[in-house]
């Protein structure tokens, strides 16, 4: 479920050994939890840590390193902008020194993808049922097609008031594949084209992410599977940074506030044992490619 690292330094660098293990055991479906090793802010990034600057509309603040884009903030002067930047794109650089020293077996292949802000109170936070992340559910997104790819996520916990996130763990994606996959029908003909015509999706919705995120719906939407699927509580306290493909990891988050996350892209082909991954998982289980 999870593996511990006694890491305190996002440039820690590590034995083979744990490097080994650190892959085997994300690639299996378990969380790389790191107890001590918090994220820094800067005394002039400690006012960030406030709901306030957060659209309500968004769920959450994001940030795109490559592009250094921001989005989802708001009230923000042109220089607390630029600082709410800098400490979005260090934090992202972190994460990446951490994947890089941890996963060496993805270097070569890994995408920097988007960086998230999460400055609001997840227990009371009321939305649709789809977009409601206190359910159990695997990463899938309707707008921004995976092809396959793997979602590898960094996390940590930056509450200044003590407060930890709370996540609940379901079942191993293959359980949770055979659950769901005998509801789910094909796609309509012709509907991926529409979408990618009308702009709806950014890239072409293969059938891969058409029963991604259809098993990620119907998880949300099953109130008997939430409550009587096997899980575990987990809690990462303030200071503390978690690893997990959040595609094939079974996950809720249920209370916590101030979060960093750094998502990475990985194509199925860089994994050390591909067959772990959803898209082999869900071809063997529908005996057929997907992609
Ligand atoms: C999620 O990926 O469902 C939310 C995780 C979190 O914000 O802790
Ligand atoms: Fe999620």
């Amino acid at each position: 479920m999870q593996i511990v690292f006694s890491t305190q330094q996002w440039t820690e660098n590590f034995f083979s050994s744990d490097q080994k293990k650190a892959v085997e055991s994300l690639e299996g479906g378990n969380i790389l939890h790191f107890p001590q090793l918090a994220f820094a802010l800067k005394p002039e990034e400690i006012k960030f840590l406030s709901p306030e600057y957060a659209d309500p509309q968004a769920k959450n603040i994001g940030y795109n390193p490559k592009l250094n884009v921001l989005w989802g903030a708001q009230r923000l002067s042109d220089d607390e902008r630029i600082k709410l930047k800098a400490m979005l794109d260090r934090f992202s650089q972190s994460a990446y020194n951490l994947v890089r020293n941890l996963l060496p077996h993805y270097v070569n292949s890994i995408v920097m993808a988007r960086t998230s802000f999460r400055p609001v109170e997840i227990s009371n936070r009321k939305t649709s049922y789809r977009k409601d992340d206190k359910r159990l559910h695997v990463d899938a997104f309707p707008s921004a097609p995976n092809q396959g790819r793997r979602i590898l996520r960094v996390f940590c916990n930056i509450n200044p008031h003590g407060e930890d996130r709370v996540w609940r763990v379901g079942e191993p994606f293959e359980k949770v594949a055979n659950k769901f996959l005998p509801k789910i029908s094909n796609p309509i003909l012709g509907k991926s084209a529409l979408l990618r015509l009308l702009k709806i999706t950014k890239s072409y919705r293969t059938l891969y992410d058409h029963y991604m995120l259809q098993i990620h719906d119907r998880m949300k939407a099953d109130e008997h599977y939430q409550i009587n699927a096997d899980q575990q509580e987990l809690r990462f306290a303030p200071g503390s940074a978690w690893i997990v493909q959040t595609d094939h990891v079974s996950h809720a988050a249920m209370q916590g506030q101030y979060v960093l996350e750094q998502t990475f892209s990985l194509p199925v082909s860089a994994m050390k044992n591909d067959a772990h991954s959803p898209l082999r998982i869900l071809e063997k289980i529908l005996k057929r490619p997907l992609l």
